[in-house]
């Protein structure tokens, strides 16, 4: 009795104490505390985009060392990994977005921020262009902004290769707009399809969806259709079941060609069993509103060319570089040669600059494009640049000792000396931060019917694995991964009202 009764207390002790930490953490984040304002004397850095590096970048950097100034059109962090998810309302968008606004408020000094995209930079001046490119429009809508230190972290943009009708008639998956896009093609290709008189042919065509690219993103927005198609939809549309159709196209001869050959096997499996189609050794050579053109590669070598009709064009062929990059690459003679982004140094500073450093998608510093990397990188240079601030201080201080050694008297002299050695001793300790080193955690991708892929670094060694497990995993991990404690409950809330309600099939 006497252990139930111990056992008893723990336990309200411990619920009053993490409700008293939840209460104080929701407080803390609605009541921010005031910040120190900006400092002209201090030098200005500036940080373009508000992605994976750039935020990393913000979360770690000690504000009060610059004059910071961000520049984005979007003002909020995106959590990329659940965009698939958005597609198919299994998690709705606010959820893994979270304002950059929370992010710098929370900052020890102020941050300016300025919604706009940077469309020039100008290296020799040290000026960024900016221009606001929202709807609302004030008198100023374009400014020069000036650094002493720029950090570009504006990631990438969607390959096309210049394949005709792309643009103009695919839907890309790479931002909340495009992830509403989606969801909205989807359900409107099927109310369409379940109109009146709509023929057999066309309700095969509008329901037809061509995915285009059997990369990570391809394959798990494939996946979540599927599971919408076969979890909702042919529940509350029954009609559509004899047409409803999900094609994956890769021109590779496999998909997800970052996994290991087994998980590759896994994925090709699993889609079968749900119904997916796989068309590999297939390249889409031309777009059109209605069809995709495709040079088909045959077992015995020759080409064919097919021509495939769809209702939804999701394309998903990968990252190309942005314009403000390549301007910025054809500025700087050491960059000649680079073709994916900005060739960075270890310490991702743009080669051929002194005062440019490069982060995420944008910079070539021999990693995949991805999250992972991106966050990396974005600590790495906060740890840089806070260490850099504080060198500068010491730097300053032994200045002012040295002068002040000179003129002491010999009883002070002494007392100088030993603290210009300590300060010497500061020094060498916090100049001993080292290149950047990536540590690869591994891949996860979510495949459809409740299963995922996982190639995981772990104890030294890698373990792969798919299947159910593997997809609770993958839920843990990327809830863990969330940026906030207000993120994770909103997806949590999301998936738990998805399972017990289903999806959403309003076209809004
Ligand atoms: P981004 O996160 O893309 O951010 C770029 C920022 O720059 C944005 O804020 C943008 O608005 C801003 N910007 C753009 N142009 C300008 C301009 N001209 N001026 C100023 N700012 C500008 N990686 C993983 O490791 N794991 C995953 O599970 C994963 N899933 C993904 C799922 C999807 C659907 C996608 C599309 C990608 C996924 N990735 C994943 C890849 C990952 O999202 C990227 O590698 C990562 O976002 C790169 O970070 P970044 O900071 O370079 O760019
Ligand atoms: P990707 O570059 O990984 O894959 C694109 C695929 O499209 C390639 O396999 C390519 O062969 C194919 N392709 C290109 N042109 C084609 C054509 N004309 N016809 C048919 N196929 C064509 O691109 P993705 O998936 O957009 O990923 C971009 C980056 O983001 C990658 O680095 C990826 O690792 C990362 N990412 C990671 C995720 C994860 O870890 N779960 C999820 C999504 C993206």
């Amino acid at each position: 009795f006497r252990l139930l009764r111990w056992t008893f207390r723990l336990t309200y002790l411990s619920a009053i104490g993490f409700v008293g930490w939840v209460a104080y953490t929701v407080w803390v984040q609605r009541n921010p505390n005031d910040q120190i304002e900006p400092d002209p004397n201090k030098k200005t850095l500036v940080i373009l985009g508000t992605g994976w590096g750039s935020v990393s970048l913000l979360k770690k950097l000690d504000t009060e060392n610059y004059n910071v100034v961000v520049i984005s059109p979007r003002n909020y962090f995106l959590f990329t990994p659940l965009l698939p998810s958005c597609t198919t309302g299994t998690i709705e968008h606010r959820s893994i977005m979270e304002p950059v606004r929370n992010i710098l408020r929370h900052k020890r000094a102020s941050v300016k921020f300025y919604e706009a995209e940077a469309t020039k930079i100008d290296y020799e001046k040290r000026i960024v262009y900016a221009k606001d490119d929202s709807e609302i429009k004030g008198e100023s809508v374009e400014a020069e902004v000036p650094f002493d230190m720029l950090v570009v972290g504006v990631g990438a943009e969607n390959a096309t290769f210049g394949i005709p009708g792309v643009r103009e008639h695919s839907c890309f998956l790479k931002e909340v707009g495009d992830a509403q896009k989606i969801r909205k093609q989807i359900m409107d290709c099927v109310e369409t399809a379940s109109f009146k008189d709509q023929s057999p042919e066309e309700k095969k065509r509008l329901l037809h969806t061509v995915v285009v690219g059997g990369g990570p993103t391809g394959v798990e927005f494939a996946g979540e259709l599927q599971d919408f198609y076969m979890e909702d939809l042919r529940k509350w549309i029954p009609d559509i079941k004899e047409y409803f159709q999900v094609t994956l196209v890769e021109a590779l001869p496999n998909v997800l060609p970052m996994f290991s050959k087994q998980l590759i096997d896994y994925t090709e499996s699993t889609f079968k069993e749900e119904h997916i189609t796989i068309r590999t050794k297939t390249m889409v050579k031309k777009v059109t509103d209605k069809t995709i053109e495709a040079e088909v590669t045959k077992p015995d070598g020759t080409k064919e060319l097919e021509v495939m009709p769809y209702g939804l064009l999701v394309w998903a062929t990968g990252n190309a570089v942005r314009g403000v990059v390549k301007d910025l690459m054809q500025q700087i003679p050491a960059q000649k040669d680079a073709r994916r982004g900005l060739n960075v140094n270890e310490y991702l500073v743009v080669n051929g600059t002194e005062n440019i450093w490069a982060v995420g998608d944008c910079a070539v510093a021999n990693y995949a494009p991805t999250a992972q990397v991106a966050a990396q990188e974005g600590a790495f240079l906060a740890r840089l640049f806070n260490t850099m601030a504080k060198t500068d201080e010491i730097e300053q201080q032994l200045k002012e000792l040295s002068a002040k050694q000179a003129v002491a008297k010999n009883g002070d002299r002494d007392a100088i000396l030993d603290e210009i050695e300590e300060r010497q001793r500061q020094l060498r300790r916090i100049k001993q931060i080292g290149p950047f080193k990536y540590s690869h955690q591994g891949s996860l991708a979510y495949i459809g019917a409740e299963k995922a892929v996982a190639d995981v670094s772990w104890l030294s060694g890698n373990f792969a694995s798919g299947g159910t497990l593997t997809y609770l995993f993958w839920k843990s991990a990327y809830l863990s991964m969330c940026f906030s404690t207000r993120n994770r409950m909103l997806v949590v809330m999301d998936w738990l009202k998805a399972k017990f309600f289903g999806r959403d099939v309003s076209r809004e």
